[in-house]
């Protein structure tokens, strides 16, 4: 077995959105044990707090409560961000939800509006908070959390796909426009990770996720973190508005 090199992120520093569960604080493990210091932004307090208390043995942790659809509350977030620790390196996109299951017709537009705020407006709004400051570095790193539903597309879940969609198209158009910057932009693209995302999963719903993904089994957070981890280090130097597969073969693009 290869030895696989762990990225060093000593002196970083790391924004991850969704950063206290599931694969975002997967991948805020990763970054710390790389010697990243965390800004971890989130929604549910008390679970920010339980992971900033995990964390703490590693490394420093910052952490902000915030909604990633709301503009102002993530302006917020990027100049307290900032203030404590005087600069941001990284930027892993993750804070996500599923929103509701439902066929067209029946799926509401608040409800698709709903995702899109979160999915894409929230990648949008920390993009714009955070890439002035870095392209002024000269120097950043972000990876925008997407999903296989985005290439693929998923029935009944229209709103979460259209999100993930346009999440690479974002990706796509921010890469090449600060290309020249040092700021690197990438999407990753897992297929089902069993998270709190689904919310309680029965048999049938398990064998339905799974039925496209020919190696036949859900996608561990810690994978999908190790793939966010090399996007996030310096090793990635050359790839910038790409999207990187992690989707057990379902996708081959
Ligand atoms: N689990 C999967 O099968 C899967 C597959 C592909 C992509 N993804 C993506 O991975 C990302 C992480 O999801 P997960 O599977 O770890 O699920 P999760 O439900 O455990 O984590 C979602 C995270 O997003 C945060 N969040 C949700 N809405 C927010 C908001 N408005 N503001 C701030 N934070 C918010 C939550 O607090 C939580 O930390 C999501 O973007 C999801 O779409 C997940």
């Amino acid at each position: 077995m290869p030895t696989i090199a762990r990225p060093d992120f000593a002196g970083r520093v790391a924004v991850v959105t969704g950063g206290n569960r599931g694969i975002g604080l997967e991948t805020a493990r990763l970054l710390a044990r790389g010697g990243a210091r965390l800004s971890l932004w989130a929604r549910d307090t008390l679970r920010l707090e339980a992971a900033a208390t995990e964390l703490a043995d590693m490394t420093e942790v910052h952490i902000v409560q915030a909604d990633v659809g709301d503009e102002q509350a993530v302006q917020a977030a990027a100049r307290a961000a900032i203030d404590h620790f005087g600069q941001v390196d990284i930027l892993v996109n993750n804070a996500g939800t599923l929103g509701p299951r439902a066929p067209v017709g029946t799926y509401l537009a608040s409800d698709f509006e709903a995702v899109l705020r979160i999915n894409l407006m929230g990648t949008f709004h920390c993009c714009s908070a955070l890439v002035p400051h870095m392209s002024a570095r000269g120097y950043g790193r972000i990876v925008n959390v997407a999903s296989v539903a985005g290439k693929d597309g998923n029935p009944f879940v229209s709103g979460y796909a259209a999100s993930k969609a346009a999440q690479i198209a974002l990706t796509k158009s921010l890469g090449k426009e600060v290309a020249t910057t040092g700021v690197l932009v990438n999407a990753v693209t897992p297929s089902a990770s069993p998270t709190d995302i689904f919310g309680e999963l029965d048999e049938d719903r398990k064998r339905a996720l799974l039925a496209n993904v020919p190696m036949a089994r859900f996608v561990a957070p810690e994978e999908v973190a190790q793939m966010i981890g090399w996007l996030c280090s310096e090793a990635c130097s050359f790839s910038t508005g790409a999207t990187f597969d992690i989707s057990g073969g379902r996708a081959t693009f």
